[in-house]
């Protein structure tokens, strides 16, 4: 299995999707991407997920993230299982499915966890930066749907920190205090947040979010 860590340039691929052939990378442009993967079409969680999937479109686009779904499901099963979501979740597809039938992008991807089950891939999300380097990567199991706010949360989290000597702490949401790194000296500390911050200890200093 080929195995995918956080920072590794997200692997290139060019496959058929239910908005035309895709080239990920080029598809992804300057943007960033969100990439997950589900067990399989006409299944009641993936229903589920790709419907909120859907309605979340708006809260993905004002993020710059483009989004994507893939099973190893062929495309004409893809099309047919669109028209369910859609019934069935008040949804709108506007983003690829990707049809992955001989399974190459979920091996590239290490989406397939044999142990767990051979054939079809687990429930993996991996958010991409602009720069193609891999962000973040979770594994959920084909029993659990995924939790979309939890995902905007991370973005939020993950634009915030890229460019910012900022982390965020536990259940942090978008606007919350922010943890300043420990790399930063309070005299820097004190340029770089004109709100100030309020030190806990010397390792654990809060700032609010500009
Ligand atoms: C589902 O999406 O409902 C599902 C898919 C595979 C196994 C179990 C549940």
């Amino acid at each position: 299995m080929n195995i995918i860590r956080l920072g590794d340039i997200a692997p290139n691929f060019t496959a058929k999707s239910t908005e035309g052939r895709l080239d990920f990378h080029e598809w992804l442009g300057d943007s960033w991407g969100m990439l997950v993967s589900h067990p399989a079409d006409f299944t009641p969680v993936c229903t589920t997920e790709l419907g909120t999937m859907a309605n979340y479109k708006e809260e993905f686009d004002e993020r710059n993230v483009k989004v994507a779904a893939i099973s190893v499901d062929p495309l004409d099963s893809h099309f047919e299982w669109i028209k369910d979501i859609e019934e069935t979740q008040s949804a709108q597809l506007e983003f690829p499915l990707i049809a992955d039938n001989k399974r190459e992008i979920s091996e590239l991807y290490g989406m397939i966890h044999p142990n767990d089950n051979a054939t079809m891939t687990v429930r993996s999300v991996f958010i991409i930066a602009p720069d193609k380097k891999v962000k973040l990567i979770l594994t959920y199991p084909a029993s659990t749907g995924r939790n979309f706010e939890e995902l905007l949360r991370v973005i939020d989290s993950l634009q915030l920190t890229q460019y910012e000597s900022l982390a965020t702490p536990a259940n942090w949401k978008k606007g919350e205090d922010c943890v300043i790194l420990p790399s930063v000296s309070n005299e820097e500390a004190e340029k770089l947040f004109p709100k100030g911050f309020k030190e806990v200890k010397p390792y654990l200093r809060l700032t609010p979010q500009v």
